[in-house]
């Protein structure tokens, strides 16, 4: 087992409680014990150097968390927005003007990155609690119910995407009789998604129910967030994975050593189309010309029903050009930037690309599996 500094480190699952992370239970987002309201985080830009966590006191604190990317994936991000708001709440109650600045931080919340949208679903869904006069409850304790209702829907969600997911990984062990092999790219794993995470449900799930798995994990250049923390947490799970570069994924499956493609979504439109970390949509190009099926796990708070053609119209982060100069490690105990490129280079940054609904093979959410269709999406609205 890899220890990056922080002793006697063994995470494993606990379905009620999150990952175990040496003696302790974690989330990556929990409410702070305590009399003044205050929201507790795991800081993914440590990971895997060391194990931090971090508190948010004011919505200030959560914008600035999410801007650093100390808690990112889209889920995450959408419960860490929600938090925003119960903190703007709570710290301006009484106030004259407590209306206008839960307002104003909620504008600034829903733009903090602009790909995932699950910050603008969730910020509005917290601000019509917030708003609902009807209600005879103060309306700083209102978002905090909300909040706390956020975190653990986020998190049942998440159990479901696993439980339907696993009939998938299930079906391909029985057919092929041997380890099922999965790639997956970034991370959208429990640190991502508060508990379970999107696409990693399913292989936890696989994991506990003796169905042997391995995860080929995409470093995901330039933040790296496969190698950092998908590997960080399959580690953990003691979950067989390897290491690969972002370019390698086409070649072994060609070879057949891939199976299955499952990742995360920052935003599926209406028509099926998929947002995610850059360099999803090769794999999804690979995986189409090798026969290979190409799945995408997501709660329904990452669909996003206003927009249809995500191709055309999903807003693609354009991030720092210093993410690509430079790489981070560890030089002995030390956490160090390294620069790979002199800065005189010009460099483009997108942080997403978009998958068109064609390369998709299905689409796994906590409602059911579908597919990546304008009818399969609204299949899992019926109800609603
Ligand atoms: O830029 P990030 O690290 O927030 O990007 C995250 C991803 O692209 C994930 O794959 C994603 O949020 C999937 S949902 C768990």
């Amino acid at each position: 087992m890899i220890n990056f500094g922080y002793p006697n480190c063994k995470l494993t699952i606990l379905r009620a409680h999150g990952m175990k992370i040496g003696d302790k239970h974690y989330r990556s987002l929990w409410l702070g014990e305590g009399e003044t309201p205050q929201i507790r985080y795991i800081d993914q830009a440590v990971l895997p150097f060391r194990f931090e966590t971090g508190t948010m006191n004011t919505p200030k604190d959560a914008l600035v968390a999410i801007t650093e990317m100390k808690v990112r994936g889209a889920p995450l991000i959408g419960a860490v927005a929600a938090g925003g708001i119960f903190l703007a709440a709570y710290r301006s109650a009484g106030e004259n003007h407590q209306e206008e600045t839960v307002r104003e931080w909620a504008g600034k919340l829903k733009q903090a990155r602009p790909t995932a949208v699950n910050l603008r679903v969730m910020v509005n869904r917290m601000m019509d609690r917030f708003l609902d006069a009807s209600s005879p409850e103060e309306p700083e304790e209102r978002a905090r119910k909300e909040f706390m209702n956020i975190l653990e829907e986020e998190t049942e969600a998440c159990r479901l995407i696993g439980l339907n997911g696993l009939e998938i990984l299930k079906d391909i062990h029985r057919k092929t009789g041997r380890t099922v092999n999965i790639l997956t790219h970034c991370n959208a794993g429990w640190l991502a998604c508060i508990d379970y995470g999107t696409a990693t449900a399913p292989i936890y799930l696989a994991h506990e129910r003796h169905i042997p798995v391995h995860v080929w994990v995409d470093e995901t250049r330039p933040r790296n967030q496969g190698a950092r923390l998908t590997a960080w947490e399959l580690q953990q799970a003691g979950i067989p994975h390897t290491v690969i570069t972002d370019n390698a994924g086409g070649y072994l499956m060609q070879k057949g050593r891939v199976d299955v493609v499952l990742v995360g979504s920052d935003r599926t439109t209406r028509n099926g189309d998929v947002a995610n970390k850059i360099g999803t949509y090769l794999k999804a190009l690979a995986a189409r010309d090798n026969g290979i099926p190409f799945y995408v796990a997501l709660p329904v708070s990452s669909i996003d029903r206003e927009m249809g053609n995500g191709v055309r119209n999903i807003p693609v982060e354009e991030r720092s050009g210093e993410e690509v100069r430079l790489v981070e490690g560890l030089d002995g105990e030390k956490r160090v930037r390294v620069r790979i490129l002199p800065e005189e280079h010009l460099v483009a940054n997108p942080g997403f690309d978009v998958t068109p609904a064609r390369l998709v093979t299905a689409l796994i959410t906590e409602r059911g599996v579908c597919m990546a269709t304008e009818e399969g999406i609204a299949s899992l609205f019926h109800d609603t």
